[in-house]
């Protein structure tokens, strides 16, 4: 089989796992091959980073990605930064896929230009040898030298496994950078790299990557981007080196609306991670009635950011952090917090003021003075956020819609667990 790919002449016979993108507006179908799918950047987020990245001037040169599986994101670059790509891929299959991709998306989305197509390139290969991709891609192209304007790695890691070594990732960093490091264009803030690594990755291991890349570019400028499309999960976690880091930016949050017209939510600052996780510390002060509970999203949380973003909302010092790591991490505060955009509705999970505490947990043999409570709160519908068990919890709400139901309430509340005691908060939305 050859293995240099050009994305005109890419065949799609006998790739049969072609899909559409369920995030992508376009309905855009993809190849995958020897079960690439899973391993593929979604398009929403391919081509959101893409456009977020649109915005820094790169150095004049191919888009690389030296282990491009199905070709997503160097497609969604490449179509938006009006470049050439060469991607490289060790699974024949999945390079022929990332080629096939390449010229699909290239078609739609990218201006059809023929001449960054004739210019791109795919290689099945090991992503590890720059100097033989280079020689390559230069006999491919009939130039002489051919430069990398920006070298993008998404390595293979273990599946299923919650705790993975760097060295586990499928090419390793360092392999990386010692075949690319005399192909990348040099700016006075070093070469443009974008890692994008596993969003499990602990404190200590972010660090590890920091040092592994200062052994290549000492000191290089570094921006971590934890991108999120909601529900609490950090969906990528992406380390942006060099040229395209934001000088004094250690830390980005990028919220993905689910509404795809919706520009991302963008918050931006923290501590380097050197200074610490830079996560608040949880405390154990008990509610009071009166003020206000938010339950945060956790992946703005995770990231460090959060408090920040509070600082500017409501000020450190109204900001009582009751749980700050988890799924649910809990806030209370004396003033109220102003959501404006849509955007910033994203961020939390709910909110609302504590009308009343009870010293017990809500079950189903409590629920009635929860109910009573809810009545004379003026509630007319009851959200449960406390831990139940699966088979009360229909029975529990089922006596709040019942019995509020025949009542003219007006007000949405919500129950929830504090998180340092077995006390529960009723509290209204306003
Ligand atoms: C996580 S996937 C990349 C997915 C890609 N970002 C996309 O949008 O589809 C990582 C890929 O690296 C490939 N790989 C592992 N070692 C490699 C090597 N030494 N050279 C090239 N590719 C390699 C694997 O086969 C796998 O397809």
């Amino acid at each position: 089989m050859n293995d240099i790919i050009r994305p005109l002449d890419a065949k799609s016979d006998g790739l049969i796992e072609s899909m559409k993108d369920p995030t992508s507006a376009e309905g855009m179908i993809f190849f995958h091959a020897d079960e690439g799918k899973p391993l593929a950047t979604p398009w929403q987020v391919a081509l959101s980073r893409a456009i977020l990245l649109s915005k820094v001037q790169l150095p004049e040169g191919h888009i690389l990605d030296c282990a491009c599986g199905s070709g997503i994101q160097i497609a969604a670059y490449s179509a938006i930064f009006k470049r050439p790509a060469l991607g490289i891929e060790l699974n024949p299959q999945r390079a022929r896929a990332s080629a096939v991709n390449f010229r699909n998306i290239f078609k739609t989305r990218g201006g059809g230009s023929v001449e960054i197509l004739q210019n791109s390139l795919f290689l099945a290969a090991d992503g590890r040898d720059g100097k033989g991709a280079i020689e390559k891609l230069a006999i491919a192209n009939g130039q002489e030298d051919v430069k990398i304007a920006l070298l993008h790695l998404d390595p293979a890691r273990p599946r299923n496994s919650r705790s993975h070594s760097l060295d586990e990732m499928k090419p390793r960093l360092g392999e990386i950078f010692d075949g690319w490091k005399d192909h990348l264009v040099e700016t006075t803030a070093g070469p443009s790299i974008l890692l994008d690594l596993s969003p499990r990755l602990s404190h200590l291991q972010r660090l590890e990557v920091e040092e592994i890349v200062d052994q290549y570019w000492p000191e290089i400028d570094k921006t971590w981007t934890w991108t999120s499309r909601g529900k609490g999960r950090v969906d990528r976690l992406a380390l942006w080196i060099g040229a395209i880091a934001d000088k004094g930016i250690a830390r980005r949050f990028v919220r993905i609306s689910p509404d795809l017209k919706q520009q991302p939510f963008i918050f931006e600052g923290g501590l380097s991670l050197g200074q610490g996780e830079d996560i608040p510390e949880s405390s154990h002060r008990m509610p009071k009635r009166g003020e206000y509970v938010t339950i945060l999203d956790s992946a703005f949380v995770e990231c460090g950011l959060a408090k920040y973003w509070l600082n500017e909302q409501i000020g450190e010092e109204n900001t009582h952090w009751v749980e700050s790591i988890g799924r649910r991490p809990q806030i209370h505060h004396e003033v109220k917090l102003n959501l404006e955009p849509e955007s910033d509705k994203t961020l939390i999970q709910t909110s609302g003021r504590i009308v009343e505490i009870f010293h017990q947990q809500l079950t189903a043999e409590t629920v009635d003075s929860f109910v009573e409570q809810a009545i004379a709160n003026d509630i007319r519908k009851i959200t449960i956020r406390t831990p139940l068990e699966p088979s009360s919890h229909p029975k529990i709400q089922g006596s709040f819609d019942r019995q509020l139901s025949r009542r003219s309430g007006k007000r949405d509340g919500f129950i929830i667990q504090h998180p340092n005691s077995e006390m529960s908060m009723l509290c209204v939305v306003e």
